[in-house]
């Protein structure tokens, strides 16, 4: 078993407080609040990044990277991107020395693929719009329909069926589509005015944090998914930060994807 190691003078540790320091060869982020002491490794779960270096509010750090939060007492993830516990460690005060313990074989995982490493990213589903498959394949963009199948398509775009869409686009760092992450707060459709046939589409979308990297790219793929309904004449995206997404949005399915139970 490791032994403790002096990493710090209580006197000279401010609180609340967080710092980086060495043990055994490892660095480990060093917290004292409220008079005492945690260690976790300097890594977040999702992408490597410095926990020592993130906001502390109360019991929680945040990555200074995209805003995953972890629980310094335990090193629970507490919010997206992150989904694994990162690495706790054995912390004493003694002879008024700060004094850490390496919790030998529970090293947090490295970068990018941790946690997230296991996941392979399911293979892409057909659309199970029906429209999809009533959309003639050989014509342009520019050509219309034939009057029966845009009869058929106008009835079936609906809120549902614009969420069935939606599944189609993945979160790429997750691999996990955006209504079963729970970003969709909304989807409104409402007549074109210059196309009767045509329907002006919006989605209400949330992120896992307000600095998700992922947040241009989602936007984009859902206008790009949404607009390529042969009966959407146009897409908006409103991006909702409030109620703020938290990991119960999520569905059993993205759980599983996910390996959170
Ligand atoms: S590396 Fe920490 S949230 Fe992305």
């Amino acid at each position: 078993m490791a032994e403790f190691v002096r990493v710090a003078e209580v006197l000279e540790c401010a609180d609340p407080s967080s710092q980086l320091v060495e043990v055994d060869g490892e660095m480990v982020a060093l917290f004292c609040v409220g008079g005492q002491f945690y260690a976790l490794d300097d890594v977040c779960t999702h992408d490597g990044g410095p926990l020592a270096g993130g906001e502390l509010t109360d019991h929680k750090v945040a990555c200074p990277r995209h805003g995953a939060k972890f629980d310094i007492r335990t090193g629970a993830a507490l919010s997206m991107p992150a989904v694994r516990a990162t690495q706790s460690h054995d912390v004493k005060v003694d002879d008024g020395g700060v004094w850490v313990r390496l919790r030998s074989g529970k090293r947090a995982d490295g970068p990018a693929a941790h946690g997230l490493g296991s996941i392979a990213p399911p293979p892409a589903p057909a659309s199970q719009l029906p429209l999809a498959a009533a959309a003639p394949t050989t014509g342009t963009a520019s050509e219309a329909p034939a009057p029966a199948a845009a009869s058929t398509v106008s009835a079936i775009l609906c809120e549902d069926s614009v969420r069935e869409i939606l599944k189609e686009v993945k979160d790429p760092e997750l691999f996990v589509n955006i209504v079963d992450l729970g970003l969709i707060y909304g989807v409104t459709l409402s007549p074109a005015a210059d196309a009767p046939d045509k329907q002006h589409v919006s989605v209400d979308m949330t992120m896992t944090s307000p600095a998700c990297p992922a947040g241009p790219q989602l936007i984009s793929d859902t206008k790009r998914a949404v607009g390529a309904h042969a009966n959407v004449s146009a897409v908006e995206v409103r991006i909702v930060m409030d109620p703020p997404w938290t990991p119960d949005r999520m569905t059993d399915a993205a759980r599983d994807q996910l390996g959170i139970f």
